[in-house]
């Protein structure tokens, strides 16, 4: 990083052609809710952004000797992508074989989450998934850890190394998995508390309360996490509903006084904004509601859904205009398949296919952006390229295969454009991640600490 005289971070831009959102298209025209600039300068200065708009008219702005990255015609420079549902420990086994949800969790997820009490372990882990998720042009994360609260740290740490913004928490779990991987009411409160003081707000660091969801807490913990919630607002609260059909059953078995899967976590004290509802793929239309009116979000899982045979989220019924629900896009590692979030929106697309509707490629891009920062309360911050919003930027190359460069040749406009990259891109795609104005990732130049 160049500095001044004063210790200030020295002004540098990147220039090229822009997309970005100033609005919900889900709500708005297109026209009036996607900016795309075909040469555009961004310029920042200490990891905020401080100019946008076309070349011609902000180069002028600059002060002498800034120095501006060119980024060609053949890139698409946007903000960077947000996931806000992915557990990292199961990194390492992605792709597992052959098991729906609750079977997939006792076969494979809980024995893995089981090293994660290795605190060096769990860095070696944490530390390949971050690359990945620059490799990827995630710059947002809302994180999953395990029962273990060294491997939050762990987390959190490695992700502090790269000034990432992200929010993630210790799964809270006292019941119906190993005993390896139980804590109690009381442990969970206590070591969520210790890590919230620690880290909620420290950089970019923010804190989620973590409940695994209703069939591995008891009343009691429930209850704990709707307290912690209470005593700490502003952190979020992130869980699992309605992702497997067996799953919902088991909650009304469990919770036999509530009036549905929702309601468990109303009656705590779950439902507030903030909270990120992972999947929610078999709710009600009074859940729906309650979800709009408590400013709740569900992050749509579309990888996983397929992988583990769940089913296909609804979206365009999710964000339903009398009603809408906060909706934000996840990879959901490891029952998603993909870090790629170009391939997470091209399942999402096929998702909403058999669902009778279409996923215009501009709404598809606003949801892994601004859609997603907006689910998560963080659309002042991230998800747009403004000034004053923070430098978290992807640049896409937009001929990153011998198929796509021949496939490029025929787009008419850049929403065919974005279709076809949204369809046929993956890690490829991905040119450069800059994360609070560094460059972290390029894909012509190793970078410092990358694994290969
Ligand atoms: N429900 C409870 N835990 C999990 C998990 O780890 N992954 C998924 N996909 N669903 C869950
Ligand atoms: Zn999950």
């Amino acid at each position: 990083m160049i500095k001044d005289n004063c210790n200030n971070e020295v002004q540098t831009a990147i220039r090229g052609p822009v997309i970005t959102f100033t609005d919900d298209p889900f709500k708005r025209n297109l026209d009036d809710a996607m900016v795309y600039e075909p040469d555009g300068i961004i310029a920042f200065a200490n990891g905020i952004i401080t100019h946008f708009g076309p070349a011609g008219v902000i180069a002028p702005q600059l002060p002498p000797g800034v120095k501006i990255t060119h980024y060609g015609s053949d890139s698409l420079i946007s903000a960077g992508f947000i996931d806000s549902h992915v557990h990292y420990a199961q990194t390492p086994m992605i792709g597992a074989f052959g098991e729906q949800l609750l079977d997939w969790l006792n076969k494979y997820t809980f024995p893995m989450e089981r090293k994660f009490s290795d605190k060096d372990f769990a860095r070696s882990v944490a530390k390949v998934f971050l690359q990945e998720r620059l490799k990827h042009g995630i710059t947002t994360s809302c994180v999953f850890g395990t029962v273990f609260p060294q491997s939050v740290d762990a987390l959190f740490e490695e992700a502090d190394k790269l000034n990432m913004r992200i929010a993630g928490g210790k799964v809270m779990m006292d019941r119906n998995a190993p005993d390896y991987l139980l804590d109690t009411p009381e442990t969970s409160y206590d070591e969520t508390k210790a890590l919230i003081e620690k880290w909620h707000g420290y950089h970019r660091i923010m804190y989620a309360i973590t409940p695994r969801f209703a069939p591995t807490s008891t009343a009691e913990q429930l209850s704990v996490a709707g307290a912690l919630f209470a005593e700490y607002p502003q952190c979020y609260m992130q869980t699992h509903i309605a992702e497997n059909l067996n799953e919902v059953e088991w909650v009304k078995a469990l919770f036999p006084e509530r009036e549905g899967y929702l309601d468990v976590y109303d009656h705590y004290g779950l439902c507030r904004p903030r909270a990120l509802f992972g999947h929610g793929i078999h709710l009600t239309e009074n859940e729906l509601a309650r979800l709009h009116s408590s400013g709740s979000a569900i992050t749509h899982c579309p990888t996983s859904n397929f992988f583990l045979g769940s089913g296909y989220f609804n979206a365009s019924r999710a964000m339903q205009k009398n009603r809408p629900v906060r909706t934000g896009l996840g990879t959901d590692i490891g029952a998603g398949t993909s870090f790629s979030m170009l391939t997470t929106l091209s399942e999402a697309y096929k998702a909403a296919q058999l669902n009778q509707s279409a996923l215009h490629p501009a709404q598809a891009w606003y949801l892994a952006t601004r859609g997603t920062a907006h689910a998560m309360y963080i659309d002042d911050k991230v998800g747009s390229i403004a000034p004053g919003m923070e430098a978290d930027i992807v640049v896409i190359d937009m001929k990153s295969t011998p198929m796509i460069d021949y496939r490029m040749q025929f787009v008419q406009d850049i929403n065919e454009a974005l279709f076809v990259q949204i369809t046929l891109g993956d890690d490829r795609a991905i040119r450069a991640t800059y994360i609070a104005g560094e460059l972290r990732y390029s894909k012509d130049a190793i970078m410092e600490g990358e694994h290969k």
